[in-house]
């Protein structure tokens, strides 16, 4: 079987200093495959997020190993790691965190920029291409204060899938916007996982939107209590 498309091995992660030191990863370890839809469910405060940000190089853990496509993470350099995350990650936040005078257009186009290996036409098509995916087309030109926190999201998802990169995390993408408009959003989630094959961690507080997943983790004090299929 080909290497996993993620490895967590023996990872912790320990906030602050002596008396003041929180664990909030506690001996992690997992492998995912390339193409799973896996969520992270557990009560506030165990980790979750710690989790995803150490999984896709957001942190460094204090000790332990993560791999990303066979690639370190804990290894690369400060330099080299924005590209690497470029090329192999997205990340969706509850908070949406789209720049305010920006419009949808160039919010999704902005994380291309940096980039001066594709031109200009070609980076206005890719921009293009994924607003359609996530339906927000006819949007393209509105500012993030002129859309609804659905929509919001939806353009957020069309920035971190602009890159076309192989892993997609979510960190409770659903949490500010109502449960109609959450399932929306994952469908879209659900069906790039079907479709392209990629590869989705979702950590969310709704059990219901677990049902999207193939396989849950659940976590509980900075540990993984179960990992189900
Ligand atoms: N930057 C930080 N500094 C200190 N403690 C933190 C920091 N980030 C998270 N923590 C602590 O680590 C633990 C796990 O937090 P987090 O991963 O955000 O949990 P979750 O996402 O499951 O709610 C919590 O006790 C939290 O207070
Ligand atoms: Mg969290």
């Amino acid at each position: 079987m080909a290497n996993p498309i993620i490895q967590v091995q023996g990872v912790n992660k320990e906030y602050g200093k002596r008396k003041n030191t929180v664990a909030a990863l506690k001996n992690i370890n997992i492998e995912i495959q390339k193409g799973e839809f896996i969520a992270v469910v557990g009560p506030s405060g165990c980790g979750k997020s710690t989790l995803l940000h150490v999984m896709s190089g957001l942190e460094a853990p204090t000790s332990g190993r993560v791999l990303v496509d066979s690639v370190d993470v804990t290894l690369i350099s400060e330099r080299d790691l924005p590209k690497v995350r470029a090329q192999k990650i997205g990340f969706v936040f509850q908070a949406f965190l789209l720049i305010e005078d920006l419009t949808a257009f160039e919010n999704v186009q902005s994380v291309l920029w940096p980039n001066d290996e594709i031109k200009k036409e070609r980076q206005e098509d890719m921009a293009l291409e994924v607003l359609r995916e996530v339906d927000m087309l006819e949007r393209r030109d509105h500012f993030p204060r002129q859309m609804s926190g659905g929509e919001q999201q939806r353009i957020a998802i069309a920035r971190a899938l602009v890159n076309r990169p192989p892993i997609l995390f979510c960190d409770e993408p659903t949490g500010n916007v109502d449960s109609k408009t959450g399932d929306a959003i994952l469908k879209i989630v659900a069906q790039l996982n079907r479709e392209k094959k990629m590869t989705v961690v979702l950590v969310t507080h709704n059990d219901d939107l677990t049902k999207y997943a193939k396989r849950v983790l659940k976590m509980k004090d900075g540990a993984i209590t179960s990992d189900r299929s």
